[in-house]
């Protein structure tokens, strides 16, 4: 059975475009397997049309479907990291780093020299991923999460210098 999945998950057979308004519905539904509260497919669709919008996916298979996703925006000489996600079937192969260094390069491009982000503080995947690239902590927003059920978690903004 792994030898089955592992070629198909193999990120060689994946690529990357950016992310136009048509394929908010895809990352709705890539977004609603990743993140409760998730967003629909109009608020996605609106910020990918949003003029500041810097926006990624990753596609693999035929007929191509969306793997990933990072959402993003650039202004002035900032970028900001609104959301990342990555289909759990293809976790922990790269993907999350080649949209960040995707969006990293056009932010460089239209002259970013910082990248921001908020996480929640108790997402260790995500902070481990963007501690791997670099970021730092650089403020701290108390209960900014707050999950149905759940105690409200803090989110830590952090920083990349370009
Ligand atoms: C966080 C997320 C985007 C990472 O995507 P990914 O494609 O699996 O990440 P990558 O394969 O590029 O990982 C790069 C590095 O990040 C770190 N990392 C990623 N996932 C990790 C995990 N589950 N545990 C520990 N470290 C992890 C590792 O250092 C990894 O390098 P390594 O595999 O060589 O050890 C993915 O887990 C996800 O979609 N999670 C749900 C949505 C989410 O939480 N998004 C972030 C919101 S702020």
């Amino acid at each position: 059975m792994t030898s089955n999945v592992m070629p198909f998950r193999n990120v060689k057979h994946a690529s990357m475009l950016w992310a136009s308004p048509e394929r908010a519905e895809e990352i709705a539904g890539l977004h609603a397997k990743l993140f409760d509260p998730a967003w629909d497919a109009a608020a996605i669709k609106s910020l990918l049309e949003h003029p500041a919008a810097t926006s990624l996916i990753a596609v693999a298979g035929s007929p191509k479907a969306i793997i990933g996703f990072i959402i993003g925006q650039l202004a002035a000489d900032e970028a900001e990291i609104l959301s990342i996600g990555v289909a759990p079937n293809w976790q922990r192969a790269g993907l999350a780093m080649g949209l960040l260094e995707g969006l990293a390069r056009a932010a460089r491009r239209g002259e970013a020299k910082r990248i921001f982000l908020e996480v929640a503080e108790d997402n260790e995947a995500a902070l481990a991923l963007y501690r791997k690239l670099g970021f730092e902590e650089v403020g701290r927003r108390k209960r900014y999460y707050v999950r149905p059920g759940n105690a409200a978690v803090d989110a830590l903004t952090m920083a990349l210098t370009l």
